[in-house]
């Protein structure tokens, strides 16, 4: 009887195993639930407020984007509550306009919701940083051209203290000299090669430029505040190259922190954009530096349940036609329409940015389908089931959500959504409205 029983429990235990490993590997590292049911600090809010206020007097053009400004603090919010560990710094890469969603209307967000640095590449983003009085220290992430340096770090009082990453021995040099100019160092955040982008980085397996960087760590106005990398393949199924390349990373990283006798406690090592932070946890190091994943615009698998689109582009209805069965729609005519129809013309195309195989909107919370190719400004809807119900002046949903419906970017551009909203976004800049807060 006793040894019956004990391989029933052996029997038991032995399943029981596999099946945890099994949801061991499967769920995610992080509960699945809404950031949004929390409290919001009064400053977040009032500044949602006020940009609602400021732009209200204005009446909103017949194409515009919104921008959920609430979305990105509990975006921020949740992976740094979720996905990183307290040690892991977390830079908000706000290049290319915030990807098109608007530094301004972004900035001040994610300095609320804690980012510990900036990512940007343009001193004109720098600029504008400054302008809004964000304390949020900056690195850029591209090498910037000699005037580009000579025009940043020799006005600091108009540009603020910009750390800049390096990726050759000139550069570091020019930088040398402008702090000692100006009696100072220089924080720089050296970009290793070791990924494989050949864009920014010293090739550490070349042994003069090795020498180089032995040379840098003697200048005496620079300050190593970061060793660097970017991975090509974060994204690729297998991650085997990019485990090697992070390995590479450390060696080098080391080699350069001992053969400059720097503290690393003062040296920020960081590698992970949001592919490899979402699919490769041990490259979070002292910092990850992200921009699609607190964009809301990468919701894998990999990726906290609750990460939300910012993004939502709006159209109107402009004027609804009747044509009859036989006739051609569009440039190049290669619509022919099948029935009698009528099509609803929408004042968006290419101008605006809007890819050109767009399939669907959405009014009045129904899925409605384009027709022929897309005009400079104008689409074509075909509404014939429904024409009597919709009038001029009605919403036309491009990519957000209406009713009970939500059309996003990633259902038929999943791989360039960040490209399709930064263009989106910097074509229509004047046209970025905040998404009132909710009653
Ligand atoms: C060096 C570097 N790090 C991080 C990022 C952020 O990448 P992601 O949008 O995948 O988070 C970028 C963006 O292109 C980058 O150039």
């Amino acid at each position: 009887m006793k040894i019956q029983a004990y391989w029933i429990r052996s029997f038991f235990l032995l399943l029981a195993i596999p099946l945890l490993t099994i949801s061991c590997v499967s769920e995610p590292a992080y509960p699945q639930e809404s950031a949004a049911n929390k409290a919001y600090p009064t400053a977040l809010i009032s500044h949602i407020d006020n940009w609602n206020k400021k732009q209200a007097a204005a009446r909103r053009p017949a194409t515009y984007i919104e921008i959920d400004q609430l979305a990105f603090y509990d975006n921020i919010h949740l992976v740094k509550t979720q996905l990183l560990s307290g040690s892991t710094k977390l830079m908000v890469v706000i290049k290319s306009d915030a990807y098109g969603h608007g530094l301004e209307m972004l900035g001040r967000i994610a300095e609320l919701a804690g980012a510990d640095y900036f990512g940007i590449t343009e001193n004109s983003s720098v600029k504008t940083l400054r302008d809004m009085g964000l304390n949020v220290p900056v690195v850029r992430l591209r090498l910037a051209g000699n005037d580009e340096l000579l025009s940043v770090h020799s006005n600091p009082d108009e540009y603020g203290y910009v750390e800049e990453m390096v990726g050759n021995l000139q550069m570091a040099q020019l930088l040398s000299q402008l702090g000692e100019e100006q009696n100072r160092s220089i924080k720089v955040h050296l970009n290793l090669n070791t990924g494989g982008m050949a864009r920014n980085g010293f090739d550490m397996t070349v042994p003069t430029i090795k020498e180089d960087v032995l040379s840098l760590l003697e200048l005496k106005h620079i300050q190593i505040a970061g060793i660097m990398t970017h991975f090509p393949n974060a994204d690729a199924e297998d991650l085997g190259a990019t485990q090697t390349s992070l390995e590479n990373f450390r060696q080098q990283a080391n080699w350069i922190i001992e053969n400059g006798s720097l503290n690393r406690a003062d040296v920020l090592l960081h590698v992970a954009n949001t592919s490899a932070t979402l699919r490769l946890p041990e490259a979070h190091l002292d910092m990850v530096r992200l921009g699609s994943l607190v964009l809301g615009e990468k919701l894998e698998e990999e990726a906290p349940g609750a990460i939300q689109n910012l993004m939502s582009v709006y159209s109107t209805v402009g004027q609804i036609n009747y044509y009859p069965e036989g006739s051609s729609v569009g440039y190049g005519s290669n619509v022919i329409l099948q029935r009698d129809s009528h099509l609803a013309n929408i004042p968006i195309g290419k101008v605006n940015g809007i890819p050109r195989d767009l399939m669907e909107v959405l009014i009045g919370g129904k899925r409605y389908p384009t027709v022929g190719s897309m005009s400079m400004n104008t689409m074509m809807i075909d509404i014939t089931d429904d024409w009597e119900d919709i009038d001029s002046g009605d919403r036309v949903v491009i990519f957000g959500k209406q009713g009970d419906d939500e059309i996003r970017v990633d259902e038929h551009w999943l791989s360039t959504i960040s490209d399709v909203h930064t263009f989106m976004g910097q074509l229509n800049s004047k046209a970025r409205y905040a998404k009132p807060l909710p009653n």
